[in-house]
């Protein structure tokens, strides 16, 4: 099948992928409401087609936190990635390099940020969970500093990891914390050509950047003890204060979808938020991403950068969003699904998909450049 779009390559990964793997990727929690309220939402935006203005030439390129962007979109953080293809995360950042987009790392990535940083050279983001051995988050900001990162992205939505029937059935999770798992039962899951594809034969190949801190031998069934009790739920704004103290670049709060918590990370000094309900992977009943938008547009008022995911398929998807006041989106499962098919390649059919797309929408739209998305070209 030669695919036409993100479904497409989110079928070509359901052939290709393990089954669990497959779900934990396309799960979300509970009844999964949010997950496909997401989407459902983005497409009841009409847009207004106008015609004869001359759009010849349409210009997406953007500048965000000091960076120029060939599309407004950011590769978002997608906690063990790697599995997907052998040296997942690198492949995905070498893919959004060329493509002139940022490649955000997830703290729980399978490649560690020096690994993809080694085999980039464009500035990479990263993502932080407020994790409770603070040796370990403090050290991971020096890191993120050493490897050249700019911008990092605090995840705030996740203090307790949700409940995924999915990944409860195919036997990734226990409940509603992360269970310890054997690095052979993972293995069972796959057949040995994946295993071996991904390079986790006998041993897991990597555990990206809580390698050192697991010690010498640990596997998988650590990595996940270690991530269970990790998770923090004892955090506050008040507790962010220290990660702003501490964080001189871009500091972008990820998981808002309430003005009033908009308005407390503007007060933080933020410099920008994703509205974001993760995927549709935490609280199931929560507003898509979509509806939760303009409130807290209306709230910041442009003093700092809006960004937006969850649902984002479609490059329509973009316009709609860009539409309602956000300045680039972030795609989490669309990228993994074209890694996952195709690997490097897969990610950068992925983009060039999005990027043809968003050209097509502003273009029947009547938007030469980014800046004339706005409420306007909306059907009220
Ligand atoms: C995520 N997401 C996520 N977010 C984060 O801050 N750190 C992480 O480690 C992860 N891990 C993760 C794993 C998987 C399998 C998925 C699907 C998502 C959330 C992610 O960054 C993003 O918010 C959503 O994926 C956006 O929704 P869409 O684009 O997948 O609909």
């Amino acid at each position: 099948m030669i695919a036409a779009n993100v479904e497409d390559y989110r079928l070509l990964a359901k052939r290709r992928l393990p089954k669990f793997l497959f779900e934990y990727i396309d799960g979300g929690s509970f009844s999964e409401t949010t997950l496909r309220n997401n989407c459902a939402d983005l497409q009841t935006i009409g847009l207004r087609q106008r015609v004869l203005r001359d759009i010849s030439t349409i210009n997406t390129e953007t500048e965000l936190f000091g960076q120029n962007l060939k599309l407004p979109i950011i590769l978002g953080p997608v906690g063990i990635a790697g599995l997907n293809a052998r040296r997942g995360e690198v492949l995905a950042a070498q893919a959004a390099q060329e493509k002139g987009v940022p490649f955000c790392l997830s703290t729980v990535s399978a490649c560690s940020i020096e690994e993809v940083r080694s085999q980039t050279q464009d500035p990479l983001w990263f993502q932080l969970y407020m994790i409770k051995d603070r040796g370990f988050l403090n050290a991971m900001l020096d890191r993120a500093v050493e490897a050249g990162t700019k911008t990092l992205m605090f995840t705030v939505d996740m203090p307790v990891p949700s409940s995924r029937y999915r990944d409860i059935r195919s036997g990734l999770s226990g409940g509603s914390m992360f269970r310890r798992q054997s690095a052979r039962m993972l293995q069972s899951m796959m057949s040995p050509r994946w295993a071996w594809d991904v390079g986790i034969c006998g041993r897991p190949h990597s555990l990206g950047n809580v390698a050192h801190v697991l010690g010498k031998g640990a596997g998988i069934d650590e990595f996940w003890s270690w991530m269970s009790k990790n998770f923090d739920a004892s955090v506050t704004w008040k507790t962010l204060e220290q990660i702003r103290d501490k964080w001189k670049g871009d500091l972008i709060i990820k998981g808002i979808l309430d003005p009033e918590d908009a308005l407390e990370a503007k007060k933080l000094g933020a410099d920008g938020l994703i509205v974001s309900n993760h995927g549709g992977r935490q609280l199931d009943g929560a507003l898509s991403s979509i509806r939760a938008l303009p409130p807290i547009a209306d709230a910041v008022q442009g003093d700092i950068k809006i960004l937006l995911d969850s649902g984002i398929r479609t490059g329509l998807d973009i316009v709609r969003a860009m539409a309602l006041g956000a300045d680039a989106v972030v795609i989490g499962r669309a990228w993994v699904y074209g890694l996952a098919a195709q690997k490097k390649q897969g990610v950068s059919n992925v983009l060039d998909i999005l990027g043809n797309e968003l050209r097509v929408a502003m273009a029947l739209s009547g938007c030469a450049s980014l800046k004339e998305i706005t409420s306007d070209i909306l059907v009220k």
